[in-house]
Order: structure tokens, then sequence, then C-alpha cells
């Protein structure tokens, strides 16, 4: 690395702009950010930019079931977005969305630059297609019963009952997860990306621009071939049309990492930058993309490919982590360790995570445990008992006994100089990502400034008159080791070190300048930096996690298992509009059988006073068939038919109650009439 000041920009993946931020996003937001901060501390130019990922039949259908128009969704899940960002002290100097005119400009250019020079092709495909929504259908929208368990309400892709992965079309009565239509399967005519054009390419940029780990995993992918890429889809799709192609869209990851530059470019023309230095072939400026490694295959073949084929620079390095597991299981909301990173902020301050993540860390792809009581032990032992502590058993007597005055001169300079010259091999720890290694050689640091004061023992000192200069010089060292521990921790800690500047009446932490001890220096009084992590307060986060789910399920059908006479939470407020969409009508229950093999449903056939329903209904704990013949209830008559292991259920029958013999169905005053809409 040259000392030189060096041009460079860094993004991290682009979070889907259809639900919230949790702890599993920020190990990359966190990752990143720090290295950012790292970079800007040294005096690089550095940039950080991200967006939402805005487009894709996910949000389209999110919008579509909350009554909004996907726009308006985006628009809501950007704030929240930035909020949580903003919450965890994550610095990005632009954040966009991948609905903007940057980005529809950008990649219909590498597009068509891309099918200029020969790399798209065009042929038709046979894809299941959805008869009632007019629509086709992604694998994750088709269910059915698994091919190999027979679980029923699998997704196309994978079941989640016996693990068996399988192409959409072996499940066995497949449906539409959005109508339950039966889906079919119709022609279409799809543009494929040659991504085989580019293998030599890729085979060299390989080298040198990702992690040893990914060569492995890219050797591979090589070896059992490139195949071509879909990059389009047939409307109704929330996209960017394809300019030659009208009711054809592109594929949502096509114009994901080109958003990007389409973040890069709004950024530089609000700050009157060069856009083309960055991206022009042959630029001196770096470019790194830090993401997981489940998309590394988006961002170390199709995205160098697509950038290569359509002229423009390819990135400098791609750095893949691993995923968050939480008490060293996968994240879980029954557990309450699927936690929401606005639910964390509620009870903890960001840098304890921060750091905790900081301090495990690698440049590598291997998942990290957030285990709690670790983290809360770490948190206290390294940041408030080491690092704080420093401060506070040294501030005291600068403050009171010398007026806030530092020492002229160093004693035990060695000391001092042992912590600045550790800086060069934790600059480089921060350089290469290995941030548990950073960590660990500022602890040692703090380690030895703790030691050197508990030898000194200015407590002892202060209490005789004349070794007052001894006091000084020992605080003015604890002080000024101190500020060089703050500093190197600054990418970590923004907040610490900017209330440690206050303190140390410093304007920041320029990474080369704890060379220069602070001496003859007035500082500030000290106030307490940071607080201990409290049990309780971990407690709490788990707690409103479950609180989360239950709030979730607390809409969803027939919950029957809950403890009697406590009440479940309130689902989140839905607009009006949203409500008036839901069509309850009076139904007469016509039939009322017991189901072959089910433990909690019924069979119910409704009378709508002209037309009879199918419903599922799960109150076999509460009613005896015979007991519900003829009753007037209340259904959700418009509610999309879902196919179950014993058939299509064709609507919903309201029922209330903790579970168990207590749940009653809505029975109407006996005037009302089958097929009357209640309002
Ligand atoms: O996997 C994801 O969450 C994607 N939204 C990441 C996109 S990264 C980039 F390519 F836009
Ligand atoms: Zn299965």
């Amino acid at each position: 690395m040259t000392d030189s000041k060096r041009k460079i920009l860094v993004t991290s993946a682009l979070p889907y702009a259809n639900g919230p931020i949790h702890l599993g996003h920020l190990v990359e937001y966190i990752q990143t950010d720090i290295w950012v901060r790292f970079q800007k501390q040294r005096g690089h130019q550095c940039t950080y930019v991200c967006a939402d990922d805005a487009h894709g039949t996910p949000i389209m259908l999110k919008a579509n079931q909350l009554g909004l128009e996907p726009q308006q969704l985006i628009d809501r899940v950007s704030t929240e977005h930035q909020r949580d960002f903003a919450g965890f002290m994550v610095g990005f100097d632009n954040y966009y969305s991948t609905h903007s005119e940057e980005n529809r400009h950008f990649a219909t250019l590498i597009y068509q630059r891309l099918r200029d020079a020969g790399h798209i092709a065009r042929r038709t495909i046979t894809q299941a297609y959805d008869p009632e929504k007019n629509m086709f259908l992604p694998d994750r929208f088709i269910k059915g019963e698994c091919p190999k368990c027979g679980a029923a309400d699998q997704y196309g892709d994978s079941c989640e009952v016996c693990g068996a992965t399988y192409q959409p079309t072996e499940l066995k009565n497949a449906y539409s997860a959005i109508s339950g239509a039966t889906p079919v399967e119709k022609d279409s005519e799809h543009f494929f990306f040659k991504l085989e054009d580019f293998e030599q390419f890729l085979r060299d940029w390989v080298d040198g621009h990702v992690q040893a780990q990914m060569k492995h995993k890219l050797n591979e992918w090589f070896e059992s071939g490139l195949q071509q890429w879909d990059i389009s889809r047939d409307a109704p799709y929330w996209g960017f049309e394809i300019p030659d192609a009208p009711g054809k869209y592109f594929y949502v990851w096509l114009d994901a990492p080109i958003g990007y530059m389409a973040s890069f470019k709004n950024w530089c023309d609000k700050n009157g930058v060069n856009f083309d230095e960055y991206f022009e072939q042959g630029s001196d400026a770096e470019l790194y993309h830090f993401i997981g490694k489940d998309i590394a295959y988006f961002h170390t073949l199709f995205w160098p490919a697509m950038l290569h084929g359509a002229k423009f620079r390819t990135p400098t390095g791609v750095f893949c982590h691993g995923f968050l597991t939480v008490n060293g299981q996968k994240m879980s909301k029954s557990r309450g360790t699927f936690i929401m990173a606005e639910t964390y902020l509620n009870h903890l301050r960001p840098e304890y995570l921060r750091y905790y993540f900081a301090a495990k860390l690698g440049s590598g792809i291997d998942d990290i445990d957030l285990s709690l009581d670790d983290f809360r032990l770490r948190v206290n032992a390294d940041l408030v008992n080491k690092v704080v502590n420093i401060a506070s058993r040294c501030a005291g007597f600068i403050q009171k006994k010398f007026d806030g005055m530092l020492d002229s001169e160093l004693t035990s300079a060695a000391l001092y100089h042992e912590a600045v010259a550790a800086g060069r091999s934790i600059a480089e720890a921060y350089e290469k990502r290995e941030y548990a290694r950073a960590m660990r050689e500022i602890m040692q640091i703090a380690d030895k400034a703790n030691q050197y004061i508990d030898t000194a023992e200015p407590w002892v000192l202060a209490k005789d008159e004349n070794r007052a200069t001894e006091v000084q010089a020992c605080c003015t060292l604890g002080i000024n080791l101190f500020r060089v521990i703050v500093s190197y921790l600054a990418p970590v800690l923004p907040q610490v070190a900017e209330d440690a500047a206050a303190f140390l009446n410093i304007d920041g932490f320029a990474w080369s300048e704890v060379e220069k001890p602070l001496l003859n220096h007035k500082i500030n009084k000290f106030k307490p930096l940071m607080q201990r992590v409290e049990p309780e307060a971990i407690e709490k986060v788990i707690e409103d996690s479950k609180q989360n789910l239950q709030a979730t399920a607390a809409a969803a059908p027939a919950p029957t298992d809950k403890a009697a006479g406590k009440m479940e939470p309130i689902a989140d407020t839905i607009e009006f509009a949203d409500f008036a969409k839901v069509d309850l009508r009076v139904v007469r229950i016509a039939k009322a059988e017991h189901v072959d093999g089910a433990d909690k449903l019924l069979r119910l056939t409704l009378d709508l006073g002209g037309e009879t329903r199918n419903v599922f209904a799960g109150i076999k704990s509460a009613y005896k068939p015979e007991d519900l013949e003829g009753k007037l209830t209340v259904m959700v008559a418009n509610l999309a038919p879902r196919k179950m292991k014993f058939g299509v259920s064709e609507g919903m029958v309201l029922a209330a109650g903790p579970g168990g013999q207590d749940l009653w169905i809505l029975e109407p005053h006996t005037g009302a009439q089958p097929g009357m809409r209640i309002k």
C-alpha cells in the first residue's frame, strides 16, 4: 500500500425494499462501514454508496397485498432502512434506489452495449404460468406437495420439511401461491446474457480479485460450465422495460448491481465528481464490493463479465463474508433470536454490536456467531473495564490537581512509542479486513496501559504533596495511551471517538496524528463514555423479538395453542383501505364433517346464499360437527384459495379464543341472511 491518496469506491449489497433490516444484514454493513471509516481516517478519498434493491416480483406482490403502489412501498421501506442504518452508525455517502433514472440509464446502456457486441441471445422457453393472475410464476411462487416426502405447501425449489431440492415441475398437485390456481405451461421469448463468452476473461480476472476460498468455488463453477443467464421477465413485472422489447423487463438481478453505479453517479452529480474517472476502463480508482457469500455468483461472474462486456472497468475486489448465527444456531423467530435492527436499538447501544462483530470478523467467509453471553462479557471486559477505564483512572487527577493541563513531556516514552508502532500492524489488519486481529492487538495496548497505571498507582502518589509531578507525568502518559487506543478504535466506535475527542479537546483522530503526543495541552472534564451491557437489556431484546413474531402470527389464521386468558399482542396497524378490501359475509354452515387424518380441522360447506364454498377450519377442538350444521357464521369470502393437504380451502371462517375448547365462531343474529356483506 502506498501512502499517496487513493480514490476508493466501496459498496455493500443492496437490501431488498420489502423487509426490515435485521442483525444478519448488519454483519455486512458494519464490516463495510468499519473499512470505509478506516480508509477515511487514513486520509484517502473513500466513498461508500448503497441503495435499496427496489425491483422484482416479491416487491410488486407485496405492494399489491398492502394496497400500495410499488413506489409507495419502496419509499416507505427506504425510510425505515435508512433510519436503521443511521442507528447503527453506518455512514453511507449516498443511499439511493435501483428504481431511479440513473439506474435506468446505466441498465439500458449496459444492455445495449452487450447486445450490440453479440453477447445477448434470444430464445423461447416454457415456464409455469398462473392462468388466473395472467402472469408467469417464479419458482418461489409455485407451491405443492414435496415429491420426496409428500409434505404439503412446499415451495417450488425446496422442501422445508425434508430438505429435498427439486424443480417446480416435480411438485405434486402444484398450485400458484398467488391465486391458488393450478399452473399451466406457457411459452415466451427470453433474453440471455452469454456468460460463456467471458470464460477466459473471468478465469484471468479471478486472480487477485477474490478471496482464496472463493477462488476454489469459482474453479468449481468454471469446471461445471458457465450457463447463459436469463435476464428478462414478462409483464406484469416491476422493473425497467427492455428498450427494444415492449412488455419485457430486465430481471431484478440485472439492474441490482448496476444500482451501485447509479447510486455513485447520483452522488457524483451532487458533489461535482467525475464519474468516468472511477468507471472508465483503466481507471486508477479502486472499486470494492462487500457481499454475503450467497450472492457471490452474481458478483464474481455476471457482474465483472457485464462490466467488461460493456466496456466499463471491473471490480478491484469482491469481499465475501459468512452468515450470522445467534447462540450457535440459525436466527430463530420463536427463540427470539431473529432480531430486527430497530428492536436491538430500542435497548442496546449500536457500538456494542459494532465492537463485537469487529472482534469476531476475519477476512474469510466463515460464519460468525453472536453468543449473547459472550457479547455482554466481551464488551464489558474490553471496552468498559479496559479502554474507558484508562481515561477515567487518569482524568480526575489532571482535572483537579493540574486544572486539566497535561505535562510538557512524556515519561516512560518507550511505552508510548510501542503503542504508536503497533499502529502499523493494526492498520494492516484493518486494510486486510482482519478486524479480530486488529481488536486483539488494540486490547494488548490497553492491557499494558492498565498495567502501567496499576504499577504507578497515581491514587497513592496523589496523597503525597511532594509527588505531584509524578502524578501529572503518570496520568499524562495514561491519557496519551488512551488517545492512541481510541484512535485505533475509531472506525469501530465512532460515537466513543467523537465523545473522546471532546474530552481530549482535539479535532479528531487522523491516523498518523498519534505520532505526536498531546503535551502542554488542556483537556476537558471527563464524562463516562460507555455504560456496561446489562443482562436485562439483552433479555428485553429477546422478549421483544418474540413479541414481534406473535404480532405477525396474530394476523395468521386459527392460532389455537395460546395459553388461556392471555391476550395476544395487537398486530401492526393497517389502513382503512386495507381493511375495506376484506369481504366479510354471513354464511350458513350447510355441512360440517371430520377430515380423515386431520387433528385440528373440520371441513365446512358454507352457503353464501346462492354459492357454496368448501372451507377447512381449525375448530375441531371446540365443536362437534353436528352442533355446527345449520348455524350462521361469518367468513372472509375473498381470501385467495389455499391448497391444503386435504383439499383446497376457499375462504376462512372467523373464530376467536385462546384455543382448545375455548374457541368460538362468530354467530350473527338469526335475522341475518346468508350472503349479507358485513361492513
Ligand atoms: O440478496 C439480496 O438481498 C440482494 N438484494 C442483493 C443485491 S446486491 C447488488 F447486486 F445489488
Ligand atoms: Zn419433503
